[in-house]
């Protein structure tokens, strides 16, 4: 809709707010590259952290500057006593995404040497501190969750080993790390890693472009990614598969309540902006989910709902019509339940995975010398002028 001035695009459905040379989709093909390589190939060969190195210095680090790199991380994962503090404060029935959100923010406190967004090793090694201290705040908010102690990181442990000893050990008794829990955990953190302008990117940049500190920034991000359209779709997904389960497992009655927009319900796991076809992550976490859940010994009825969920849906008219296909977060939820997390803390996990990519949108934004700050404009439908009245008179 056109006015004088400006363009309506709710939504930014075919608004572009920047250039950006980290991610590229093609939404019709399925397509997703991160820095130019498949996501395929880095899901397979890579690991988070080298692709983390990858989407925040542009290219595949060497085996030294990978070393260095993973080495500052494991170096800087301990909280400031202050900040271990913090979490006494919050109450125990508290979301850990709410928790989250917090403690980064409070980072901008305990850090103010590494403020400067323009100061390059300011930069550098706010960088570092978020990529080494989020997963240790992410372990502490499921510790004051379930009232268990908080375990100091064991800086001898790979990242992902060292998130999960703070998670689910205990002092009591030594934490015995399963490697295919670890590989598996690894990948689903590099397939989150970046994806380009979504709503939790696109926040870090327009707060991150009024020039405030890369904390600040990221906090905000994780703000955006709590909701259930956006980060928190994979918490709705497995709370929709256990509600479908609870009503007696009938698939086909809950696709018709979705199809009727009964109460506003949506297929949660189902669609996506840009996707118009399957989406690439959401292949790859589906023959995760089947590995994962195949090793265990009692089977999760959830992924058979799911399944026969995704395969009606495919199969219909109302999906078939929109485009609607799984998203990332449709099968993600059923490992994460696997491995033993709790539902409250599955976006917690899409935010660690989705750390690096913020870190490197905003840190390309900064150093964009065509950066403005964001400052959208609106269509004004409100009154025209009018008078004061007095209040006597109303
Ligand atoms: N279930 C049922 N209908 C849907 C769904 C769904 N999941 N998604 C879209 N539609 C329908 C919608 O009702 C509309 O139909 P109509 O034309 O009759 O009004 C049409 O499809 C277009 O939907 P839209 O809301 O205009 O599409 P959008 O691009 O604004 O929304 C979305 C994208 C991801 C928010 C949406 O598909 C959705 O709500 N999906 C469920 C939540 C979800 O899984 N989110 C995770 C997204 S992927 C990971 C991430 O980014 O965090």
């Amino acid at each position: 809709k056109e006015t004088e001035q400006v363009t309506l695009d709710t939504g930014f459905v075919n608004t572009a707010s920047c250039v950006s040379s980290i991610t590229y989709i093609d939404g019709d093909q399925g397509i997703l590259r991160y820095r130019g390589y498949p996501i395929e190939q880095l899901a397979e060969r890579s690991s988070f952290l080298e692709t983390s190195y990858l989407l925040i210095h542009g290219e595949l680090p060497t085996s030294q500057q990978l070393a260095e790199f993973t080495d500052r991380i494991q170096h800087h994962t301990l909280l400031h006593e202050e900040l271990r503090r913090f979490f006494d404060g919050f109450p125990r029935d508290a979301h850990p995404m709410a928790v989250l959100s917090s403690a980064v923010s409070a980072l901008s406190t305990f850090y103010q040497d590494s403020l400067n967004p323009f100061d390059d090793e300011q930069v550098e090694i706010s960088t570092i501190r978020l990529m080494a201290k989020v997963p240790t705040i992410a372990s502490y908010a499921y510790k004051k969750a379930i009232g268990q102690p908080m375990l100091y990181p064991d800086n001898s442990l790979g990242y992902v080993e060292n998130f999960l000893r703070m998670t689910f050990g205990v002092p009591a008794t030594p934490y015995e790390i399963d490697p295919v829990v670890v590989k598996v955990l690894d990948m689903l953190l590099l397939l989150h890693a970046d994806h380009e302008q979504n709503c939790s990117t696109s926040t870090v940049r327009l707060v991150g472009s009024s020039q405030a500190n890369l904390f600040a920034s990221v906090s905000a991000g994780v703000n955006a990614l709590f909701g259930p359209l956006h980060g928190g779709a994979n918490q709705a997904v497995l709370e929709m598969l256990q509600h479908i389960q609870s009503d007696g497992g009938d698939v086909s009655a809950f696709v018709r309540k979705v199809k009727n927009k009964e109460d506003g319900v949506r297929l949660m796991g189902f669609g996506h902006r840009v996707y118009k076809n399957y989406d690439p992550r959401a292949a790859l976490v589906k023959k995760a989910a089947q590995d994962v859940l195949g090793r265990m010994a009692k089977p999760d009825p959830l992924l058979d709902l799911a399944m026969e969920l995704e395969e009606i849906a495919l199969a219909d008219d109302f999906f078939v019509s929109r485009k609607l296909y799984p998203n990332v977060d449709f099968y993600t939820g059923l490992i994460y339940k696997a491995m033993g997390f709790p539902t409250t803390m599955f976006t917690v996990l899409f935010a660690l995975g989705r750390l690096p990519g913020w870190i490197a949108q905003w840190r390309e934004m900064i150093k964009d010398p065509d950066t403005k700050i964001g400052r959208p404009r609106q269509v004004y439908i409100g009154y025209g002028q009018r008078d004061y009245a007095p209040i006597a008179g109303r």
